[in-house]
């Protein structure tokens, strides 16, 4: 016996397509296994005229969102227009019509996650998301259901696909970093504008989603530390791959009883680390928890095809649920409420510095560290005298945060110019 299920689509460009093909060409597969049928009666779009490569039903394409939102027949909508409006205006009208809502957008579900979620309760509809963090991975339905008996501590996620692949060139290549972002555009592997990808924010949506998860407690956005990689040199990566570092671009969380740190920001990991071989435009996550242990997914974080994975699984589960789970937080009601966002994490760092080449620079600059508790672990002086400078680099142990920006603004920039530091996570 089939089940048959209407859906509406809002959007049709990248993922929109993809899920339209896949469900074209696996529609008789899943009716086969799962006795579910789609059948798709809508889809909103901005321009009927644009090129989609698809041939579509008469009347099936739309601009006006009254005939996805509002058409009593249409039981699930699917939302993958991107960015926080409209999308979160529709997606809770969806939502307060009785409609299951499946959506690939990180930001508008990471900013306004409890407000969906409030209706979905109310209205007893599904809200699925799996889409919206890492494309194909599973990594949501595995935080949700399949890890729920672990107290998860850490979380490493490579989950931008643009900066992996951008840090991988400069890392295997010593390519420059707006050499290789143009190529990246040229490639179809960063937008045109590639502010929300290079400057972290993609990852930092991201981040949030999955530490609320793990932690079981909403982690807004706005608590997630952020620093995208416009300025990382290959300079900077040859130094650490010299030291046995490989950067990479991390969303980084961690719990420590009610205490949680969330920051995205280029990191160097051990090369040896299973996160350092991690290359190319691929996303993984990194994961600890107290049952489980270690453990790493590895996946195709976008692309039509691989999106479109996650949001036709999310389909079936949907339709297949005799009823709908939402997460559960321990801060329900008050995002900020149970857990304490700690801002001065512990890591060791490393820092470049152009020094004057002359005697009593080192002792001057790690007497700046040690007045600030900041013990070193390793100092390099690299390549040629220049103008009287030399580079050198610094590998601090575990240091605080503010202790360490409090050390570096008291060094003499005559003495010890800073050229960069980033954080590093030893594992
Ligand atoms: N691309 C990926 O690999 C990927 C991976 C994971 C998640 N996602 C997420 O999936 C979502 C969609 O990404 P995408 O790459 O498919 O984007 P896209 O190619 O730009 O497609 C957006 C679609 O939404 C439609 N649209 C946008 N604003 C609209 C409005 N105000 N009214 C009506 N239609 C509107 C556009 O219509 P027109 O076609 O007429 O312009 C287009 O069909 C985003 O949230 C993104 O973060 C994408």
């Amino acid at each position: 016996m089939i089940k048959d299920i209407t859906i509406g689509f809002l959007g049709c460009g990248n993922v929109g397509s993809g899920v339209w093909r896949l469900l074209e060409g696996f529609g008789e597969d899943i009716a086969h296994r799962a006795g579910l049928r789609f059948h798709i009666k809508k889809v909103l779009v901005r321009s009927l005229d644009k090129q989609r490569g698809i041939t579509f039903p008469e009347g099936v394409l739309t601009i006006k969102p009254d005939d996805v939102l509002n058409d009593p027949e249409i039981q699930m909508v699917v939302e993958f227009l991107g960015g926080e409006q409209p999308a979160y205006d529709w997606m809770l009208r969806a939502l307060n019509n009785g409609k299951t809502v499946v959506t690939a957008n990180k930001v508008a579900f990471a900013l306004h996650w409890h407000e969906l979620q409030k209706a979905a309760k109310k209205q007893e509809v599904g809200l699925y998301y799996e889409a919206a963090v890492c494309g194909a991975i599973p990594i949501i339905h595995s935080l949700e259901e399949s890890l729920q008996a672990n107290r998860i501590d850490k979380i490493y996620g490579i989950v931008n696909g643009t900066t992996n692949y951008i840090l991988t060139r400069m890392s295997k290549n010593a390519e420059d970093y707006s050499l290789v972002l143009k190529d990246a555009q040229r490639l179809g592997l960063a937008e045109p504008d590639p502010a929300a990808d290079v400057e972290g924010l993609d990852a930092a949506y991201k981040l949030s989603i999955l530490a609320s998860l793990a932690f079981h407690g909403r982690v807004p956005f706005e608590d997630v530390y952020v620093e995208g990689i416009t300025h990382i040199s290959k300079e900077d990566i040859r130094c650490g791959q010299e030291l046995g570092y490989t950067l990479k671009l991390l969303a980084i969380a961690k719990r420590n009883g009610l205490e949680v740190e969330t920051r995205v920001h280029p990191t160097f990991i051990r090369s040896d680390h299973p996160l350092a071989n991690v290359s190319g435009s691929f996303n993984a996550v990194y994961l600890h928890g107290h049952a489980c242990k270690e453990m790493m997914f590895l996946g195709r974080g976008a692309g039509d095809m691989p999106t479109a994975s996650a949001i036709v699984s999310d389909l079936e589960r949907a339709a297949s649920a005799c009823q709908h789970q939402y997460p559960t937080f321990q801060n329900e009601l008050n995002p900020r409420v149970a857990l304490r966002h700690n801002t001065d994490w512990q890591c060791p760092f490393y820092i470049r510095m152009l020094a004057k080449d002359a005697p009593g620079v080192l002792s001057r600059v790690a007497k700046c560290f040690a007045d600030e508790n900041v013990s070193i672990a390793a100092v390099q002086q690299n390549g040629q005298r220049n103008n009287g400078r030399v580079a050198l680099v610094v590998i601090t142990h575990q240091a605080s945060e503010k202790a360490m920006q409090r050390a570096i603004a008291a060094l003499d920039q005559d003495i010890a110019k800073l050229e960069s530091i980033i954080r590093v996570e030893e594992e």
